[in-house]
């Protein structure tokens, strides 16, 4: 018998466990949830992020009849300074076609009868020695826009406005005359003549939110069916980058397109920051989740296979003060008044509201190097001293035990900080072994944000294995919602052929979302969410079990999670003590399958939950979790 008190008072816990953390990683962002079509927009793809990649990289030039043309790179007159470089389309003889074409992120996926938002920076250019501007008495090419089939149909077209000598954003929208999944977008030059063009841009018109710049819908919906109470972003070792040069500079993510700075991205490829701050948090206050922004603690990624070494990944202390001066500056955009001079650029954004930030990262699993600890500290009490409504999440290290962890919690204790961040990777045994963790944590220390976490299979594969053993977990960070306040599986996004990183929480292609069963515990926790934990008396099981019961006190629904990681079905009677009349019936939701099972794009929805419903009787309910279950039962007040 499991009894569940609900006549007994209730111990609180966090309303915020359950999470998400963000990082732009396996094409998450561009080529993922930014909905971008283009790939190397703004021409600005070097061999930092891949050895055959340049600033003309998926762009080619596209003839037919007598047209000759070219596409080069060029830097003179830039758009902005933070995008230096541009594509020069000359056009020598246009008869025929004489176009630019670009394939997208493996192909651009269109459908028939939607629309598709087409836009470009672009000069007219003189032909000549110099690309100086044209002069007025030629006949100027103008550009079309066109997503043609892979077998060559010309499935959308449209002409844009007019060049001018000066830059311009010129705008037009496409709508598909059939589906193609792997298209590609063609500018198409009408004369001869010289064409600088920059943020060569295609979205679809129906983006998350209808925002625009905005997200992929369906993705963006999958994870709103999470229920996240809070994004982390924008990583992960993402954060602190290849060193010092590479750190996400927030500032660099804000503002208009065109004053954005790419960077490339430690994982191997490029991020155009399309999808940056200003995106992260109205993405946050879209779907109702508190935004944690995470800055690096002034020391780079101990990941990146350099060296850690001061000169070349930890910042010069002479350059602190600037440093942390970025970070309060991020504050007062994020909640200061429109006219501030940071908040004015998040009113100019369209946002003149504050955002509320509460939380900041400062360090994602950073080694515990003398340097990490000093620039740390200098980060957290300008943060602390300026912003004391501000929550500083400190790091412990890259594993929850050996050294770095234990250097993590005694610089936590010795600073008091509000909250720590753990991350672990481990098996699904690991998982089941450890479901006491965090009982014998001082509550009088810090707070735990698990801020990534997922139970690797052989193979680094995600099985109804490695689910179970998450939600067994999950019971274990209810039980102890007191101290564990927040957690976030890792990784959340991989485009499938473009992962650096397995397993992940929801693969996805160029046209469909593949949820995973990991995916489906945390969406069930998501939705089963409480903020109180129940006494229960939960019975010890020689076979892998676990147990929890929460209760959400604004709807008063109460929540009871059984975890059966066994093969064989376990009987057990609910029962529910209390002082006032039950509801008849309750909701049962069932997760179960082999624990082999995994749900990918071959085999989607293999293992999905189900839900009934069930009578009580005198406040008991008779159940049998099948083999390798997880079984939520709903009791509404
Ligand atoms: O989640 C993938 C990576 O795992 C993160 O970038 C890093 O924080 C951790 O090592």
């Amino acid at each position: 018998d499991l009894t569940v008190h609900l006549d007994q008072p209730a111990k609180p816990i966090s309303s915020n466990l359950w999470g998400i953390f963000y990082e732009d990683l396996n094409y998450a962002a561009d080529g993922g949830l930014y909905a971008e079509m283009i790939q190397n927009r703004s021409f600005d793809f070097s061999a930092l992020e891949q050895p055959d990649w340049n600033a003309l990289s998926f762009w080619e030039v596209s003839l037919e009849g007598d047209a000759s043309a070219r596409l080069i790179v060029d830097a003179g007159r830039p758009l902005h300074r933070n995008n230096p470089t541009y594509g020069v389309f000359k056009v020598d003889n246009a008869s025929g076609k004489a176009a630019i074409r670009n394939p997208g992120f493996d192909g651009i996926s269109v459908e028939e009868g939607k629309s598709y938002n087409v836009s470009a920076f672009a000069r007219l250019l003189h032909i000549g020695p110099r690309w100086t501007p044209a002069k007025p008495e030629e006949k100027a090419p103008e550009l079309i826009a066109r997503i043609v089939a892979q077998n060559g149909d010309i499935i959308a077209e449209s002409k844009l406005p007019p060049l001018t000598t000066d830059w311009s954003k010129l705008k037009t929208s496409l709508v598909a005359q059939k589906t193609d999944t792997h298209a590609s977008f063609e500018l198409v030059a009408t004369e001869a003549g010289g064409i600088a063009l920059d943020i060569v841009s295609l979205f679809p018109a129906d983006t998350f939110r209808g925002r625009e710049n905005g997200l992929r819908k369906d993705i963006a919906q999958t994870i709103a069916d999470l229920h996240p109470r809070f994004i982390r972003f924008p990583g992960g070792c993402l954060v602190h980058g290849n060193g010092v040069e590479n750190f996400y500079d927030w500032k660099d993510s804000v503002g208009p397109l065109e004053t954005r700075k790419g960077q490339p991205n430690l994982w191997g490829y490029h991020q155009s920051v399309g999808l940056g701050y200003f995106e992260y948090f109205q993405f946050c206050e879209d779907i109702g989740a508190i935004p944690v922004p995470v800055v690096a603690a002034a020391v780079s990624c101990q990941h990146t296979g350099q060296t850690f070494d001061i000169g070349q990944s930890c910042l010069p202390i002479e350059e602190m003060e600037r440093y942390i001066q970025d970070t309060l500056d991020l504050i007062e955009w994020a909640n200061g008044p429109a006219d501030s001079k940071w908040g004015s650029l998040r009113a100019a954004a369209g946002h003149p509201e504050p955002f509320g930030l509460k939380y900041v990262g400062v360090g994602n699993e950073d080694k515990m190097t003398p340097e990490f600890e000093e620039r740390f500290k200098l980060i957290n009490d300008a943060i602390q001293n300026a912003h004391p409504e501000i929550t500083v999440i400190g790091t412990v290290g890259p594993f929850p035990d050996g050294e770095d962890f234990e250097i993590g919690w005694s610089i936590a204790n010795e600073l008091q900080l509000e909250v720590v961040d753990e991350h672990y990777y481990r098996d699904p045994d690991w998982f089941w072994d450890n479901l006491d963790r965090y009982d014998s944590y001082d509550r009088s220390e810090s707070k735990v944000y698990l801020g990534e976490y997922a139970a690797h299979d052989e193979g680094r594969r995600l099985t109804l294995r490695s689910a179970l053993a998450e939600a067994a977990f999950m019971t274990s960070l209810e039980r102890n919602g007191d101290v564990v306040i927040m957690a976030s599986y890792a990784p959340l996004l991989a485009k499938i052929g473009r992962t650096q990183w397995n397993p992940d929480l929801i693969y996805f292609d160029n046209q469909t979302v593949y949820p995973t069963i990991s995916y489906e515990v945390q969406k069930l926790f998501g939705e089963t969410r409480g903020d109180e934990y129940l006494q229960a008396e939960i019975p010890t099981l020689e076979q892998r079990f676990a147990a929890s019961a929460v209760r959400n006190s604004e709807s008063g629904n109460a929540f009871v999670k059984l975890v059966n990681g066994a093969d064989n079905p376990i009987p057990v009677t609910l029962n529910f003590a209390s002082d006032s009349k039950l509801a008849k019936q309750v909701k049962v939701t069932t997760l179960a399958g082999e624990l082999d099972d995994t749900n990918t794009a071959e085999k989607p929805g293999t293992v999905l939950p189900s839900t009934q419903t069930q009578k009580l009787k005198k406040a008991s309910l008779p159940l049998e979790l099948p083999p390798y279950s997880l079984v939520i039962v709903e009791l509404a007040p």
